[in-house]
């Protein structure tokens, strides 16, 4: 198909750029699913396998960048930032780089610190998010280079990129981040394994993962709608978590909030004794981000305490115990991909939550899938 582009003042023809979008036009419709949202989930263990296609040669061209620079700072807002959070813990743990994240609304206050010797990763599904782009033509202005990882192909953000990397999961259509996270995840593994030069291992663990939490499936959607009927009548909830999945959490919290609009708090599990464990009353959800890794006892002893307190416990995680009120199980793998693991049971949780309350998980009150305006 020949495609001409006139401008219209002048009548001469526009060369432009013909650029392909290898988006399948299935994914913008729902199928026979009665929410995109719910597609969306189920469809993550197909997310997993596309995000892990990336260019090698530029994997490890940009993991060597963050190596050498001098400092890292990574910038999203919402999931993508708690994706940014699971990110700087990988950096850290896998490739023993330190990087900071800052909420991109909040990055302007920051910009004496950024120089030409900052390298900026910028995370976003949309690669329109406005504060994200505000903050980055601060750093751009003070010489900072700047990488991203969107979703949207040729976004502005995706434009403004010295990199880029794209999720490759196909379009999200529902207002809540699903399979973007996810995929934002696989892309900070990658991107961490490359750093020590073990992309093909990372490769070969997540696409076994994949296939692990596809099976998985049917079991998860079966306890977390069993668990969203005896609990949607709550009104807060409190996630926990420790290390890496704090920002697990989190994302817990924030998907919990925005769909079912019940009150939700992530936090570091060892936090609550700082102030939020005033807050449990007989019968307050807490869920406990415990996978079998080095946080796990710990962790467990801090449910412990909200369970003392009257607290209904719900736990996500591979070890049975006897604190849980209700017990998700997830697989048991290797313990650093453990988020992966959890992430599907926080997002089907929140999603029967919204539906048993007679909310619409797709059309959020108040939210947009792309904020354009700061
Ligand atoms: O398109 P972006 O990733 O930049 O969007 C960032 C946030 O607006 C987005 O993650 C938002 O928090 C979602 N509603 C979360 O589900």
């Amino acid at each position: 198909m020949a495609i001409e582009i006139i401008d219209l003042k002048t009548g001469k023809r526009k060369e432009k750029e013909i650029k392909t979008i290898e988006w399948d036009s299935r994914s913008a419709t729902k199928d026979s699913y009665e929410h995109f949202m719910i597609k969306e989930i189920l469809e993550q263990p197909i997310a997993i396998r596309k995000s892990l296609s990336q260019d090698k040669e530029k994997l490890m061209k940009m993991a060597i960048g963050i190596l050498r620079s001098r400092q890292v700072i990574i910038t999203a807002c919402g999931s993508s930032r708690y994706a940014a959070l699971i990110g700087r813990y990988l950096f850290s743990k896998i490739g023993g780089k330190f990087c900071d994240v800052i909420i991109s609304s909040e990055f302007g206050y920051f910009k004496d610190s950024i120089d030409k010797n900052t390298l900026v990763i910028a995370v976003s599904q949309s690669g329109e998010t406005a504060d994200v782009l505000e903050g980055l033509k601060e750093a751009k202005k003070n010489g900072a280079e700047i990488y991203s990882i969107v979703n949207v192909v040729d976004s502005t953000i995706a434009r403004m990129s010295d990199e880029v990397l794209y999720l490759n999961c196909g379009p999200e259509i529902g207002v809540a981040a699903t399979k973007s996270f996810l995929s934002q995840i696989i892309i900070f593994y990658i991107l961490a394994f490359a750093m020590n030069n073990k992309t093909d291992y990372a490769k070969k663990q997540l696409t076994n993962i994949a296939e692990l939490i596809e099976n998985a499936l049917p079991y998860t959607i079966e306890i977390t709608k069993k668990i969203a009927k005896e609990t949607k009548d709550q009104n807060d909830f409190f996630y926990i978590g420790r290390g890496i999945n704090f920002a697990v959490a989190s994302e817990g919290a924030l998907k919990l909030k925005e769909l079912s609009y019940i009150h939700a708090e992530g936090m570091p599990a060892g936090e609550l004794k700082h102030g939020t464990i005033a807050l449990i009353e007989d019968k307050t959800p807490v869920v406990a981000i415990n996978p079998d890794d080095h946080t796990y006892a710990e962790t467990l002893s801090n449910a412990e305490e909200t369970k003392a307190r009257g607290a209904v416990i719900i736990g996500i995680s591979d070890n049975e115990s006897e604190v849980y009120d209700y017990h998700i199980k997830i697989e048991k793998v290797s313990k650093i991909f453990y988020p992966i693991a959890c992430v599907i049971p926080e997002q089907l949780l929140a999603y029967f939550l919204a539906v048993e309350r007679g909310k619409n998980p797709d059309k959020p009150r108040n939210l947009a899938k792309s904020v354009t305006v700061k």
